[in-house]
């Protein structure tokens, strides 16, 4: 038997929807019936995915931005709201990192830029949304299973982990800033999984390995993080505010 989600004349952003995760969530919301604003810097893939949701039936735009402008943000989200009205769910998966940079050679540069993208990122857009977001809306950030803690099987990148338990932490002070508003706030924290970006990082291979210290002994794939997302965004989930889903394979419980 399956649930409808009822997403039906939802508004949704997907910031850092074109590719990986964030992409299969932006196509699952399309399906759902929800209107989609996809968010990302490079304008070829996205219009790529809005014209594949069309070809499906489904609602989308895309609009090319640098999610690390805030002032590039509320442009965007002044316009989003002046065409298509306010915002009911919005999904922030920006993030991520390139390499494994040993602690010793960690620069402050390097530091900052993880925590930019990462951390920064997400509360400058949570602050430029907030006037345009629908009493009752849900908001998900997208934490990782490196916010948790260092891996006991795999290698994990210390800044990034850092800046993603920042990010969990986040959650609850948002849930508690926006909960009289009705608004849920939420992050699903993804295990190793299989994205172009992380494919690269770890190989195919490195991602097998990581499967292995895991009791399901999964390959985590991008549609495993974005069901636990639709289902956080969905009115079933109405009761559920201020928490970390991790989908994880049971790597870390
Ligand atoms: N895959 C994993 O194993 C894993 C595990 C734990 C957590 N996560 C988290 O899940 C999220 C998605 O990961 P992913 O592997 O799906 O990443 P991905 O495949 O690299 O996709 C990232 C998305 O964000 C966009 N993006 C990146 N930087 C941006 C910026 N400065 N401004 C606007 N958009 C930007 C990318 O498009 P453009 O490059 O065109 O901008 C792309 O659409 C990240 O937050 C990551 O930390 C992933």
């Amino acid at each position: 038997m399956s649930v409808p989600l009822s997403l039906s004349g939802k508004l949704a952003i997907v910031i850092g929807g074109s590719q990986g995760i964030g992409s299969t969530v932006a196509m699952q919301l399309a399906q759902e019936g929800a209107h989609v604003c996809i968010l990302a810097r490079n304008q070829d893939t996205l219009d790529e995915l809005v014209q594949t949701i069309h070809q499906l039936g489904g609602q989308a735009n895309a609009y090319a931005v640098d999610a690390t402008s805030s002032a590039a943000l509320e442009n965007i989200f002044i316009h989003m709201h002046e065409c298509f009205g306010k915002v009911d769910i919005f999904v922030h998966l920006v993030g991520g990192f390139t390499e494994f940079i040993p602690f010793e050679k960690i620069t402050e540069q390097e530091w900052n830029q993880v925590l930019q993208l990462n951390l920064t990122s997400a509360l400058l857009a949570t602050q430029k949304i907030e006037p345009f977001l629908n009493d009752g809306a849900r908001i998900v950030y997208t934490g990782s299973i490196a916010g948790l803690g260092p891996s006991p099987v795999a290698k994990s990148y210390m800044p990034y982990g850092v800046a993603k338990a920042g990010l969990m932490t986040m959650v609850k002070y948002l849930a508690k800033e926006f909960g009289s508003r009705k608004i849920t706030v939420n992050s699903v924290s993804p295990g190793s999984t299989a994205t172009e970006r992380v494919r690269k990082i770890r190989g195919d291979a490195g991602l097998l390995e990581v499967a292995k210290g895991n009791p399901l002994n999964h390959v985590l794939q991008p549609e495993d993080s974005a069901a636990a997302i639709l289902f956080l965004v969905s009115p079933q989930a109405q009761g559920i505010t201020g928490t970390n889903l991790n989908v994880n394979a049971g790597s870390v419980m």
